[in-house]
C-alpha cells in the first residue's frame, strides 16, 4: 500500500468524514481534484443511483468504479455537489480551477441544492487570490484581450501553457488581485468579452465547508 504524505492523509480524512453529509442513493454532482478523488474511491458505500461528473477526468474515475454518469441535461435538480477548492474563506467563498475545471464545476455546483467543500487546512484563507492566483477560463481568441482587460483591473495575467479544458478554451491565471469584495469581482471578471467564466466561487459558495487538520475534521457553514 502506498504511504501517503502528510497533506494526502488529510485528503483522505477529509473525504471520509464527507460521506457522512452527503445524500444515500439519489444522482450526487461530483467534483474534480486530488481531493475528491480520495472520495470517489468511497462512493459505491453510498449507493448512488448515479452522478454527474464536473470533469472528463472524474467522469472516467466514477465509471471505471462503476458509477453511472449521466448528463447534467437529464438532471432537473442535485440534492448535493461535492468539491475541493484551492483556497476557502470564513464566508465559504472559493477559489476553484487549479485543476482547469472551473466551468463545468460552477454549472453543475449551480444545480445543487448543497455545495459541500472538502479541503485541508492549507486552503484556508483569510483573503482569496493571495496564496492562490484566479483562473479564468477563455475563449482562445480571446486571450490577449481579456488579458489587457484583467491588467485593467489591477491584475498579472499568466496564460497557462498548455492547457486545454474539457471545453476547447485555455486558462489564465490572474495573480495579484487584491479582492475584497469577491462577489463583485467575480461579477466583473465574467462581464469582459471572451471570459467564459472564473474560478472565484463567490455568488454561489459552499453551504458547507469539511476542513481537515492534524487535530481531526472541522465542520464551517
Ligand atoms: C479543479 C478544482 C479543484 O477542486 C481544486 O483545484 C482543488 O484540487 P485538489 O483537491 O487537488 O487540491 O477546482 O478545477
Amino acid at each position: 500500500m502506498a504511504i501517503l504524505s502528510a497533506q494526502d492523509q488529510k485528503k483522505r480524512a477529509v473525504a471520509e468524514a464527507a460521506l457522512a453529509h452527503l445524500p444515500k442513493g439519489g444522482i450526487l454532482g461530483v467534483g474534480t481534484g486530488s481531493t475528491v478523488n480520495f472520495l470517489i474511491d468511497l462512493l459505491p458505500s453510498l449507493q448512488l443511483e448515479a452522478a454527474v461528473a464536473s470533469s472528463k477526468a472524474t467522469e472516467d474515475r466514477l465509471k471505471a468504479i462503476g458509477i453511472e454518469v449521466i448528463d447534467l441535461n437529464h438532471v432537473g435538480s442535485l440534492d448535493a455537489y461535492v468539491d475541493g477548492a484551492d483556497e476557502i474563506d470564513r464566508h465559504l467563498h472559493m477559489v476553484k480551477g487549479g485543476g482547469a475545471a472551473l466551468t463545468r464545476e460552477k454549472i453543475v455546483a449551480s444545480v445543487a441544492r448543497e455545495f459541500i467543500c472538502i479541503v485541508d487546512e492549507s486552503k484556508w484563507v483569510t483573503q482569496l487570490g493571495r496564496a492562490f492566483p484566479i483562473p479564468v477560463e477563455v475563449i482562445p481568441m480571446a486571450r490577449s484581450s481579456v488579458a489587457r482587460k484583467i491588467v485593467a483591473l489591477g491584475g498579472d495575467p499568466a496564460y497557462r501553457e498548455g492547457v486545454v479544458t474539457d471545453n476547447g478554451n485555455v486558462i489564465l491565471d490572474v495573480f495579484n488581485l487584491n479582492i475584497l469584495n469577491p462577489i463583485e469581482m467575480e461579477t466583473l471578471i465574467n462581464n469582459i468579452p471572451g471570459v467564459v467564466t472564473n474560478g472565484i466561487f463567490a455568488q454561489r459558495g459552499a453551504n458547507l465547508a469539511l476542513i481537515a487538520s492534524d487535530q481531526g475534521v472541522r465542520t464551517v457553514k
